[in-house]
């Protein structure tokens, strides 16, 4: 990385992210607790996906990393490469190989994430969800607090689990995500049910009912 990295990459990627990447990629956010909002991304760039924060993005040419741009006004850069360092090498989590100033280059997790997994019908073994409770412990014991632990933020690689993003780990008070989401597996994933692809009309009324439950009841 350079200033601010832990490796150099090679300048013709940096070259290629900063001069083509971002100068074309528009983003923005509208409300602060809905994903932002991806309008265009430059050729030959594949949008991998997009969160409350930034758009994650990967080149034909560099496969093995993906590049996380953080849409204007939204925070949080500084603190996810903090957590990388934390986290150092773990084979749940993903690396930061370099940091601009509004962009991360991290390395690639080649999974799906479980709301994908539920989307396409892909059936998740309860060991991803035993994966992701032990990685969740090492991040504790590297003095992080995990947060917004969801499906979105969660892969099944394999037969194993990952996470995929750790931006709000620096935050230290407790979020149910993640323990909501395990009781959610225990109680309504029946095993007839996890061949069968969700639409995502449905999946955002489960987030929305979601969002509103926890107004409500808690
Ligand atoms: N290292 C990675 N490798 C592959 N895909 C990734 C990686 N990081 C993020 N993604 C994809 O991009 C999406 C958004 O990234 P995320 O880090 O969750 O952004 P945000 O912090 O805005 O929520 C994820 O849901 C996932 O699909
Ligand atoms: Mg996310």
């Amino acid at each position: 990385m350079g200033s601010r990295g832990e490796q150099a990459l090679k300048k013709p990627w940096l070259e290629e992210i900063e001069q083509h990447l971002l100068p074309e990629l528009k983003l923005s956010s509208e409300q602060p607790y809905n994903p932002i909002i991806v309008h265009q991304v430059p050729k030959p760039w594949q949008l991998l996906g997009s969160g409350n924060y930034a758009a994650v993005l990967t080149h034909p040419n560099y496969p093995d990393t993906v590049v996380k741009v953080y849409a204007p006004g939204r925070p949080g850069l500084e603190e996810e490469i903090e957590v990388y360092k934390r986290l150092g090498k773990h084979p749940a989590y993903s690396e930061c190989l370099h940091a601009g100033d509004s962009y991360l280059v991290l390395r690639r997790l080649t999974g799906v994430t479980i709301y994908n997994c539920i989307r396409l019908g892909i059936p998740i073994p309860r060991q991803v969800l035993h994966d992701i409770d032990e990685a969740l412990k090492y991040a504790v014991s590297r003095g992080l607090t995990p947060h917004d632990v969801h499906g979105k933020n969660v892969m099944l690689k394999d037969g194993r689990g990952l996470v995929v993003d750790v931006s709000d780990f620096l935050k230290e008070e407790y979020c149910s995500m993640w323990d909501d989401l395990k009781r959610a597996y225990d109680r309504f994933y029946f095993p007839w049910m996890r061949r069968i692809p969700f639409p995502e009309v449905i999946l955002h009324m489960v987030r929305r009912g979601y969002r509103k439950w926890k107004k409500w009841f808690r």
